[in-house]
């Protein structure tokens, strides 16, 4: 018999997504470039109906017609590699699906070259890290809708389920449609771990709690609006200690340095590029980027002076606990009112007509951002899908009538004490530029129509107009 669908690349996200489609009922033809990762996944797992090939060739002729392939493979050349040696073995009307995380360029590009060959090709962004894509990731898929429809089936079964039972998958558009989601979950993924960090930083260096003291509380919050996946694994963490037997706590030996593997810098240079404000992410990657500069950090530590943290009562902990899962609750919306406005500006720049509710609803489980704080963004879409920016819903503008205080408390706080927020700062000053009639860009405009003839509106009449700076002009 043979494999209905088949995946190249058997990595640990490539064998777990192969397991996963297994384990619905399907038969998987599995490859991978060296052959030893294949043998060990056949022995790992005998009992399976996966069929193992050693040669390319073998591997596309054991899948039934018209193919169905997932890549897997490291993103860029190895992707374009591996493309290349499949497309001389390809027919018509198959569809090739790469699960990594690519560039959205990429996929577009990648596209339009196979669309000369009459192969269709799905660029999808898989989250939820290695247990998701065993158990049930959540999958944003972008290319031709006729190709997603025969994918739909299989990928609605792997798909995490959220907690009404739909499947944590859909179509989302055009082309590179898909893999623009992942790189948009990703940023936002940056911004809710940022958030989450800074809040940390606080909470031990003003409220001076300990390790243990901080993990009792992110368990707290878990339980309450801030439930999440991340919020989750960070009170775990917290409890962990040293594997190599110290007894301290694994955090506190792990240096902080905060690597990427660019998802969040693209999805920041794409929001200049469009002209979308999105400070919380970009400054989420900024943070990861002066994490980096420990050597000079440490120097300058000793020569640069700041203020001294004063200790905090034990009410006023209890109260800043308070304000501080109320800051993070309220900051998350900014980043993610960013990151829907910048979606929704990206679906009409590329043509793309995404849903941008049915974004939220796929990322309530499964993805590494999910969240109950998703089914309130669901909410605010089904409500109104045209919502210009999600402050406007009615639920998250009583949010922030409700907590602005706190994040600006928070804020205030942490400046005085001279720890850096600059995210929790990014969120709140969104808030004030996009609820202000009147912004000083008219100062902005007069300077630069004064040193360079620019020119500028005026509010009260139509036109364009210079202005007689200098008397000779
Ligand atoms: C996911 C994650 C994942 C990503 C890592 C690493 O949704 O499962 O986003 O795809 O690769 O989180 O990202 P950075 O190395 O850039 O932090």
């Amino acid at each position: 018999k043979k494999a209905e669908i088949g995946v190249i690349g058997m990595a640990v996200m490539g064998k777990n997504l192969a397991l996963n489609i297994e384990r619905n009922g399907h038969t998987v033809a599995i490859y991978n470039r060296t052959d030893a990762r294949t043998k060990k996944v056949v022995e790992d797992h005998p009992d399976k109906n996966l069929v193992a090939s050693y040669d390319l060739s073998d591997f596309v002729a054991s899948i039934e017609q018209p193919r169905r392939i997932i890549l897997m493979v490291q993103a860029g050349a190895g992707t374009d590699s591996v493309i290349d040696q499949l497309l001389p073995l390809l027919a018509q009307g198959d569809i090739l699906i790469d699960g990594g995380n690519t560039f959205f360029e990429d996929t577009i590009r990648r596209s339009k070259k196979l669309d000369a060959s009459g192969i269709n090709f799905i660029g999808m962004g898989v989250s939820g890290g290695e247990l998701g894509a065993l158990n049930g990731p959540s999958m944003m898929p972008g290319g031709q809708k006729s190709a997603y429809d025969q994918l739909a089936d299989i990928f609605e079964q792997m798909a995490a389920k959220a907690d009404d039972g739909k499947p944590c998958v859909t179509y989302v558009g055009p082309n590179g449609a898909g893999h623009y989601v992942k790189m948009i979950h990703n940023g936002i993924e940056y911004g809710d771990m940022e958030l989450i960090a800074e809040t940390y930083n606080i909470l031990r260096n003003l409220l001076g709690l300990s390790v243990e003291e901080c993990a009792e509380v992110f368990k707290t919050w878990d339980q309450g609006e801030l439930k999440s996946y991340l919020i989750e694994i960070t009170a775990d963490i917290l409890t962990r200690k040293d594997d190599l037997g110290s007894g301290t706590p694994i955090v506190d030996l792990i240096v902080d340095e905060a690597a990427n593997k660019g998802t969040g810098k693209w999805s920041s240079e794409n929001a200049l590029e469009l002209g979308v404000p999105q400070s919380v992410i970009t400054e989420s990657v900024y943070a990861r980027y002066i994490s980096f500069l420990k050597s000079e950090r440490v120097a300058a530590s000793k020569q640069l002076s700041g203020p001294k943290v004063e200790p905090v009562s034990e009410d006023e902990k209890k109260e800043l606990i308070d304000l501080l899962e109320k800051s993070l609750y309220f900051s998350k919306v900014m980043s993610y009112a960013q990151g829907f406005e910048q979606i929704k500006t990206a679906s009409d720049h590329y043509d793309w007509n995404i849903n941008y509710g049915d974004m939220a609803k796929i990322w309530r489980s499964g993805c590494i951002i999910r969240a109950e704080f998703l089914q309130n963004i669901t909410d605010a879409f089904t409500r109104n899908p045209d919502l210009k920016n999600l402050l406007l819903d009615p639920y998250f503008k009583n949010i922030a009538d409700q907590y602005q205080d706190s994040l600006r408390k928070v804020v205030s706080i942490a400046i005085k004490a001279g720890i850096p927020v600059p995210v929790l700062a990014a969120g709140i000053t969104y808030y004030d530029s996009y609820r202000s009639a009147v912004l000083p860009a008219n100062l902005i405009q007069a300077q630069r129509d004064y040193f360079g003839a620019h020119t500028y509106q005026r509010v009260d009449r139509e036109g364009t107009f210079h202005y007689p700076w200098y008397p000779e002009q």
